[in-house]
């Protein structure tokens, strides 16, 4: 760290913590899209909990001056998020030489919060919130202000805990434990409902760090576009027959939401050669993808669309078309449409429905922003109607050949509970979930899933040079690869070929594509080679999003397709956090929740700072492998094909990776033991 910026202003109010005197109160900015109001759901002797609660973070002198606002904060928000402590200073990652601290780790950490904080990235920064409407980096202000504080103090042998954004402290620990381990949303499985929830958040002690948020791990919308863009080309490969060369040229893709992740559709649809057409009801949310470049069109007329759409498929020419409007309306009118509609699915925040995840037809945005605190239980019901009619549409369409497919956003699940018609007589749902029919056989059980990095000069340069060092490994691999694998080496090998002209870096210089457990391994390796040489002019933190082969348990999504009745446990992802912190992560993560919500999921992450060491390249081949290897196993033994192969291919490299593997039974043989079993009974 240079003398001169350790003295800069925003080094030194990193340094003081929480300032003392207080500073000024702050006005909510309207230039910033903010969290909308949650509902009351404390009672008064509740309320005076949560006041105590947030006063606990301040000295008493500063007691009198905080509690008036802070009280007005928890009645007009629903939370407390302490607006005035949010620093002045820029919120962006900075070079990692210019974080003020002990731990060459601990600044990489910092580097990954500022960066989950930027307003260029976060969807309502000012509330901490990073995506999906509730993904909370920080319950608030002070908790932001006290981790860095403790991050910018700590050597290599202390390990900071957060639980919920908590900072609890400091503790003694070695130089191969994590710098940080954090939970988000721990409960004991009897208080896994939503409701429980939004009291224990309001309440100040948990919160809902979805996937990437509250791990520091949120790269921008550009994790989610490689991820849409796979998801596209696979679901082509699999429902329209297309090819990979071809991609989905005249061919039109249907979704709503243009919020933090969901923002990616218009920009994937494109790069995999489609017609994309999203609605978005926000137009702000909106307009954010639009001036990003990662929508083409924007469209408020719904006839005026309709041809768009049937002039873009004449010419098969990729366009991303943005509808500002309710995307019931959208479907409503194409149902009634002649157009076809090839592909379609759903990406409002329907893990969140009745607080801000998805706004009924027929309301304004503001009226519904209104209605959900205010009538909470008549909002209820009009969410419940909207769905209803969303699905007949879409059924429609579906009659007519489109394929429709449940994005993990609890669509599905939340259209069954509102009454539409979605499930099979038999059990089951009418349409698909992506990880069930695409993403699990076809990527996940593989071992591929998401490799991300993060270039922590800041430099362009050094991203350039990351994106040819792992374009190179995965061309060798390609070469080498089996049939089982190519297809996906190559749609990756494209992608990692093509992401510098797509301009998809938003806030830090971070990169993501899909690998297997070798390519993973691979390519940290020759990253921290890179490192050595000086070619990589800086430390690369790794990590990955939790959409992945090991680190998550979500019955309706990542593990969709396990069916050996494990789906529900969550062993494997609990096992992957402690895995990982054991073989050297540099931070671990552990979550209730992510984007299908609170006791839907479970799931870890882990950040790994490479240095260009010899220890970083024994953190790589421990942890690397474990993160991807723990997966596939247990899929293995759910009796997944493509995992069995992933697995016998793994342990063939390494003669110490000895996983127990299924004996599959004959069905025949087991219907004839139970038939006997019971007519002997
Ligand atoms: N992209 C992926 O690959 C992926 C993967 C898994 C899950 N998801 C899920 O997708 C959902 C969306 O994630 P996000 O981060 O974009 O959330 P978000 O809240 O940032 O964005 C959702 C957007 O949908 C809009 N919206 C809500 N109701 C609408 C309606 N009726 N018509 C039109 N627009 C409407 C909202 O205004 C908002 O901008 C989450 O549940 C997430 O967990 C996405």
């Amino acid at each position: 760290m240079s003398r001169s910026t350790a003295s800069s202003a925003w080094a030194r109010s990193i340094a003081e913590g929480l300032p003392d005197p207080l500073p000024p109160p702050q006005p909510l900015d309207p230039s910033v899209d903010h969290a909308p109001a949650r509902r009351q759901v404390l009672g008064r002797a509740e309320r005076e909990l949560a006041l105590r609660n947030a006063l606990r973070y301040f000295p008493a002198h500063q007691h009198a001056e905080l509690a008036p606002e802070l009280a007005a904060e928890l009645a007009r928000h629903g939370r407390i998020y302490m607006y005035r402590l949010r620093p002045d200073y820029e919120m962006k990652a900075r070079p990692l030489d210019e974080y003020p601290a002990r731990s060459r780790q601990a600044a990489a950490i910092m580097l990954m919060i500022q960066n989950n904080l930027d307003p260029r990235v976060a969807q309502h920064p000012h509330e901490l919130i990073t995506y999906g409407g509730n993904g909370t980096v920080f319950q608030n202000w002070a908790q932001y202000r006290l981790t860095m504080k403790a991050l910018s103090e700590m050597s290599d042998e202390q390990t900071l805990v957060l639980y919920s954004g908590h900072p609890l402290g400091l503790f003694p620990s070695h130089a191969d434990a994590p710098r940080v381990i954090l939970t988000c949303g721990m409960v004991i499985p009897a208080c896994g409902s939503p409701e429980e929830y939004e009291r224990l958040a309001a309440l100040g002690v948990t919160s809902y760090g979805q996937m990437t948020a509250g791990s520091f791990m949120y790269i921008g919308p550009q994790g989610i576009v490689h991820g849409t863009t796979i998801t596209l080309l696979n679901a082509g490969r699999k429902y329209l027959g297309t090819t990979g060369a071809e991609g989905l040229a005249g061919k039109v893709y249907v979704s709503s939401g243009l919020g933090g992740m969901s923002g990616a559709q218009g920009k994937a649809a494109t790069i995999a050669g489609a017609i994309g057409v999203i609605a978005e009801v926000n137009p702000r949310a909106l307009r954010k993808r639009h001036e990003q470049g990662w929508l083409d069109e924007v469209e408020t007329d719904l006839e005026r669309l309709l041809s768009r759409i049937d002039e873009a498929r004449r010419a098969r020419r990729a366009v991303s078309i943005g509808y500002l409007g309710n995307v019931v309306d959208l479907w409503e009118r194409l149902a009634e449409a002649s157009l076809a509609i090839d592909l379609g699915s759903d990406q409002t925040s329907l893990h969140n429905p009745y607080a801000g995840g998805y706004y009924p037809v027929g309301l304004s945005l503001d009226e519904a922003n209104r209605r959900m605190v205010a009538d909470p239980d008549g909002f209820r019901e009009l969410v419940r109607a909207s769905l209803c009619r969303q699905v007949a549409a879409i059924r429609k369409l579906a009659a007519r050949g489109m394929r429709f497919w449940d994005y993990g956003n609890a669509f599905l699940l939340e259209a069954a509970r509102a009454g539409a018609a979605v499930t099979r007589p038999e059990g089951g749902f009418v349409f698909p979930s992506y990880v069930e029919d695409i993403m699990g056989p076809m990527c996940f059980d593989f071992g591929f899933g998401p490799f991300r990095w993060v270039c922590t000069s800041g430099l362009p340069s050094d991203l350039h040079e990351t994106d040819r060092i792992a374009a190179e490994v995965l061309e060798e691999m390609a070469l080498a690869a089996k049939a089982e694998t190519r297809e996906q080496l190559l749609d990756n090998l494209r992608w990692i070929r093509e992401a510098e002209a797509h301009r998809l870096v938003v806030g830090s210089q971070a990169r993501i594509l899909y690998s297997d457990e070798e390519g993973r391994q691979r390519i940290a390796l020759a990253f921290n080679r890179a490192i050595a040489q000086g070619r990589v002019t800086a430390p690369i933190v790794l990590g990955r999003d939790h959409h992945d082969v090991s680190g998550t348990d979500s019955p309706y999504r990542e593990t969709a397709n396990v069916r050996d009745g494990s789906q529900v446990c969550a062993d494997m992802a609990v096992h992957n956090v402690i895995g990982d912190a054991v073989r050297g992560a540099t931070w671990v993560s552990l979550h209730n929740g992510g984007g299908v919500g609170w006791g839907q999921a479970i799931n870890g992450g882990f950040g790994l700072v490479l240095d260009g060491s010899p220890d970083a390249e024994r953190r790589v081949r421990a942890m690397i492998a474990w993160d991807v290897t723990n997966g596939v196993a247990r899929r293995c033994w759910a009796g997944n094909p493509g995992a069995r192969f992933a697995i016998e291919e793994s342990m063939a490299r390494e003669r110490d990776l000895r996983v127990l593997l299924p004996s599959e039974a004959d069905p025949a043989l087991v219907r004839d033991a139970l038939a006997r079993a019971e007519s002997e009974r």
